[in-house]
């Protein structure tokens, strides 16, 4: 098995984004430009990961946290040979480098193989791409029998090379051992007065050392991102990749173009999703769960059969199956639904356990509750949970009924059975099956005369 050094080129500022952000530091669905390279370059074997660092390094250090890479930083940005010059010590001899960009982030592993396999100890390989605007890129330039001779430079090209639609993508597959006796031969003689990676095909012809071309034929695929501009069409271009892979899964989605992934979905048997409905984190839906338009879940498990209304927001939940929720609804971090439990409209959970077949269906803020099965929170009905430094619980036996607009004060805890009447406010336990009513009584005067308003003087 083949050793593949990986060498991520990821020191460059990003100047066309306008941001204080290092560019590869930018998000698409969700992770970072460099954190899909590194995620697709994990799936290849038997690797090992340098990434070039130089604009904001400690925060693409801070980025990239525990995982197994290291780093190599190129104090000066002078080019893209320079920059794997950095990384040269780090590499293993008998390895093969495989030059990725950490502004190129959907290339598919299986790319990547193909690249891998195109090179050996003898011999390098170039990713391409034929492209409808090639402005900016260098060209491919091949001889009469089609082989590769050289990649020029945008800036270096003649008219006619200018002409060549066929770009170098960046990604390379070179023997280290030939990378060693290569690079301290690239010189700077050209327009931008770099070290150009791209020299080192004429080099490896030069040696003898075949170069081999690999052509990729989705240009989005391998498109580097420069503005911001083309950091939104890859995020579409993503998304619809996706989107395609889950529809032809079995998800329905009302319209592909609307909806957007930033994580992984896992999904069972019919599972509808209508528009505008964002997904973070690790999201799993268990089958015939229905997502009504512009939600947003976040690290959430869905039972099956959950029926999730338009507008609603779930965030590090566990819903179980045939629950209803929403629309309008919020459940935050925390919260665990039972079986066939319902949550209605301006209804907010927080870290908090509702039974099975229990029901919260109006104008609610339960947090840091416990309700047992079978429980009726009527509208309105808030847990006062919180004395402006602690939190407290409170606690519903199974088969409590709470009457609209009551305040639970906590710590308090209603026992199985028992019933608060309408407008509590409750700051004292109820025992079981017993009747709790803490409001103002009511009383009715007959023959009110209301205050009469005094005539207006002339
Ligand atoms: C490079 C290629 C060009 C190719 C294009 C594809 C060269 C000379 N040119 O051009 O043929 O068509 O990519 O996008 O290789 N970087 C460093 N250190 C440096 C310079 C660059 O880490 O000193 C990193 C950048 O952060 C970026 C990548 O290398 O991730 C490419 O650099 P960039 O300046 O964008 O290369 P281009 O001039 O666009
Ligand atoms: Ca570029």
């Amino acid at each position: 098995m083949q050793k593949i050094n990986v060498v991520v080129l990821a020191a460059g500022k990003g100047t066309r984004m306008f941001s204080s952000l290092p560019k590869v530091l930018h998000k698409l669905a969700g992770r970072s430009l460099l954190q899909h390279v590194l995620d697709t370059a994990g799936q290849l074997t038997n690797t090992t990961t340098q990434i070039v660092i130089g604009h904001g390094a400690e925060l693409v250090r801070q980025s990239v946290g525990s995982q197994k890479v290291n780093f190599v930083v190129q104090e000066q940005q002078l080019g893209t040979a320079h920059a794997v010059h950095q990384a040269l010590p780090a590499l293993d001899q008998q390895a093969l480098a495989l030059v990725l960009y950490g502004d190129v982030p959907l290339v598919l592993t299986s790319t990547l193989e193909k690249l891998i396999n195109a090179a050996d100890n003898n011999s390098m390989a170039v990713l391409t791409c034929k492209v409808a605007d090639p402005t900016g890129l260098g060209r491919i330039v091949r001889n009469s029998n089609g082989d590769i001779s050289a990649i020029v430079e945008h800036k270096d090209a003649t008219a006619a090379q200018k002409a060549i639609n066929e770009i170098n993508t960046g990604m390379m597959a070179i023997p280290v051992e030939r990378l060693l006796q290569w690079l301290p031969r690239i010189k700077t003689n050209n327009a931008q007065g770099e070290y150009y990676l791209t020299d080192i095909v004429e080099l490896a012809l030069a040696d003898g050392c075949r170069v081999h071309t690999s052509v990729c034929d989705d240009e989005q695929e391998v498109a580097g991102i420069n503005n911001r501009l083309q950091l939104a069409e890859l995020e579409r271009h993503y998304q619809q990749r996706e989107a395609k892979k889950l529809l032809l899964a079995g998800v329905t989605l009302r319209d592909p173009s609307r909806f957007d992934l930033r994580g992984k979905l896992t999904a069972g048997q019919d599972v509808e999703i209508d528009i505008n409905v964002i997904l973070t984190g690790e999201v799993s839906l268990g089958s015939n769960v229905s997502i009504g338009a512009n939600c947003e879940l976040r690290n959430c498990q869905v039972g099956s059969g959950t029926v999730i209304a338009a507008n609603s927001v779930i965030e590090d939940a566990v819903i179980g199956k045939h629950c209803s929720i929403g629309p309008f609804a919020r459940i935050r971090p925390g919260t665990e639904m039972a079986d066939e439990s319902k949550v209605g409209n301006f209804v907010e959970i927080k870290k908090s356990k509702i039974g099975r077949h229990s029901k919260v269906n109006h104008l609610s803020y339960i947090g840091d509750s416990e309700l047992g099965i079978d429980v009726n929170i009527g509208a309105g009905t808030i847990t006062c949970n919180y004395d402006g430094v602690n939190k407290f619980k409170t606690i519903l036996g199974d088969n409590v009924f709470i009457g609209s607009n009551t305040a639970l004060v906590a710590p308090v805890t209603v026992a199985s059975g028992a019933t608060v009447g309408a407008g509590s406010v409750i700051t004292k336990d109820v025992a079981e099956k017993q009747l709790a009513i803490a409001r103002g009584r009511q009383s009715n005067f007959d023959g009110w005369v209301r205050p009469q308003k005094l005539p207006k003087k002339p």
